[in-house]
């Protein structure tokens, strides 16, 4: 026997050596919910360790983050249902709790990366990412609303704003929208492929933003199809998305590739609330080693081809050393 791949594997050391894969910090994204109030701070059921915080505890928590060396936070807003309308007016009211969090985290903190949320599902009456007539999701006036909301986001200190919403065309007209506006610094993150998947139930239970009739069907992609990741990859290249994400990460590994090998631009992952509800009730029964598991889930995106991670293990994975 001339080839004995063992023999690369036999002590730490030489695995160290001939590892292909690493997972590093810089590359992780902390998703990270808002509440209106004082000193808040609630556990999301479905998802043990993740929290809902107010601003002053936003503030801290980001603090510590700073310390771990993780420095990119995706801010998402729990908004009183009082405050929902059709139109998502809340989401870019200047004293609305999103737009004054994005302020007061850029005011105390400005070395920290601000990834914004745009989509109107957090403030809207509907539950929908856009504006629903009779039962349908409006494309172009659709657009319309997130414009604004891109700018105010923008106007508050977002370096980089997300639209997460699947409308068509919503990155040209947000690219343009902030080019106009003086804001040709701020970078976009496109969700490009974004599927209509059963693993966003506990981020809808964490913000109370679940669509109030129907499903997401209509704007997210099939989870069956592949190629059609390469279409709104493409159509977000060329209409000046900096970053391309797919959604979720782990039944979505070969798109990861794919859209990596079709892209110079760097591609992001988004290991979501489903994802991580899973692996923790399977650490809580005792039937997973949570260091190991975590470890190897991010590994696995990452080798797929993703550049940056977003995920709700960031923090305990920097806080335990577990990479
Ligand atoms: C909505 C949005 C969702 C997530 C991020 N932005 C849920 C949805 O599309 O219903 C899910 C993130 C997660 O599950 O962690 N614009």
């Amino acid at each position: 026997m001339l080839q004995r791949p063992r023999r690369n594997r036999k002590s730490e050391a030489i695995r160290q050596m001939v590892q292909e894969t690493h997972v590093s910090a810089a590359n992780l994204i902390f998703p990270l919910f808002i509440i209106d109030g004082d000193n808040q701070k609630t556990e999301v059921a479905s998802m043990p360790g993740i929290y809902r915080y107010s601003i002053d505890n936003l503030l801290r928590e980001i603090e510590s983050c700073l310390k771990l060396g993780l420095n990119a936070f995706d801010l998402f807003p729990n908004i009183d249902e009082a405050l929902k309308d059709k139109y998502a007016t809340e989401s870019h009211r200047e004293e609305g709790l999103y737009l004054r969090a994005i302020r007061e985290v850029k005011k105390h903190f400005p070395e920290a990366c601000v990834i914004t949320d745009v989509a109107m599902d957090p403030y809207s009456s509907d539950g929908h990412d856009g504006i629903v007539e009779n039962g349908e999701i409006l494309n172009d006036e659709t657009l319309e609303v997130l414009g604004k909301m891109t700018l105010a986001q923008a106007q508050a200190g977002a370096d980089i704003i997300a639209p997460s919403d699947m409308m068509d065309g919503r990155v040209g007209h947000l690219r343009t929208m902030l080019d106009d506006h003086g804001f040709k610094h701020v970078s976009i993150m496109s969700y490009s492929a974004k599927y209509a998947s059963a693993f966003y139930g506990p981020f809808r239970d964490a913000l109370n933003s679940a669509p109030k009739f129907g499903d997401k069907k209509t704007y997210q992609m099939n989870p069956a199809n592949q190629q059609e990741a390469l279409i709104e990859a493409r159509f977000d290249e060329a209409e000046g998305a900096d970053f391309l994400m797919v959604k979720p990460a782990l039944s979505y590994l070969d798109v990861i590739k794919l859209v990596k090998d079709n892209t110079q631009l760097p591609v992001a992952a988004y290991n979501v609330s489903g994802e991580y509800a899973m692996l923790k009730a399977a650490v809580q029964r005792g039937w997973l080693n949570e260091q190991r598991a975590v470890s190897e889930v991010l590994t696995s995106i990452r080798r797929a081809g993703a550049t940056a991670i977003l995920t709700y293990h960031a923090r305990e994975v920097l806080e335990n050393k577990w990479l």
